[in-house]
């Protein structure tokens, strides 16, 4: 297919934003490039650490579908994956801490190395909950792999042991993260468009 030409107009002021996101985009926080990179450096962590006993990859949804698919293909073991579902009370951007599970886990946890996989870690509430939750069920292990870390906003005492990135405290969106359920489908992290520039 030609590539289609654009007018001069038409030209994107910052041409990082897809067209189709430029309206709702500020400033680009972690690029595609920067992603794969760190997804394969905790892949082969994890293929190091873990090797003699495969774990089970529990993914927390939505959000940490698409950290959670990349990071599964890059682990040079045997692993096993299953998915959570859960629902914070309180506003849309502030974490209560009071967790309901909407979707539980199918598998059994006994004995069981757990590796939960989070998109971001913002509060910590929401993490702290679901590792009593887990721990509750006798697990040989549980541990942490969080993409991102919002500097200096945790509330609960946790222990991430694995990190991809820790970003400044502000509201981002893509490769997985939303906002109102939308641009999950960025291959980047984007922060949203201040509004006072809108
Ligand atoms: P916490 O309980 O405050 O740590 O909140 C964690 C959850 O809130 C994450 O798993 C996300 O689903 C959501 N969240 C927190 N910050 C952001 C953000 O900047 N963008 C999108 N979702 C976020
Ligand atoms: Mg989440």
């Amino acid at each position: 297919m030609p590539t289609p030409k654009l007018s001069g107009t038409e030209v994107e002021p910052n041409i990082s934003h897809p067209q189709w996101a430029h309206e709702a985009l500020g400033d680009l926080v972690i690029s595609k490039d920067a992603l794969r990179e760190r997804v394969e450096e905790l892949g082969e962590l994890i293929t190091t650490e873990y090797r003699g006993r495969p774990p089970l990859l529990v993914g927390v949804l939505k959000g940490a579908s698409f950290f959670m698919s990349d990071l599964a293909r890059v682990i040079k073991l045997p692993i096993e994956m299953d998915f959570m579902a859960v629902a914070s009370y309180g506003s849309a951007t502030r974490s209560s801490g009071v967790v309901r599970i909407v979707k539980d886990l199918d598998v059994d946890l006994t004995e069981r190395h757990v590796v939960v996989v989070e998109d971001i870690v913002d509060s910590g509430l929401t993490l702290a909950y679901l590792q009593r939750y887990l721990q509750a069920r006798k697990p040989a292990s549980v541990e942490v792999c969080a993409l991102l870390v919002k500097q200096g906003q945790q509330r609960a005492p946790l222990e991430l042991k694995y990190v991809g990135f820790t970003i400044p405290a502000q509201f981002v969106v893509g490769y997985g993260l939303d906002v109102d359920e939308k641009y999950r489908n960025l291959n980047g992290i984007w922060c949203l468009k201040n509004k006072a520039d809108q």
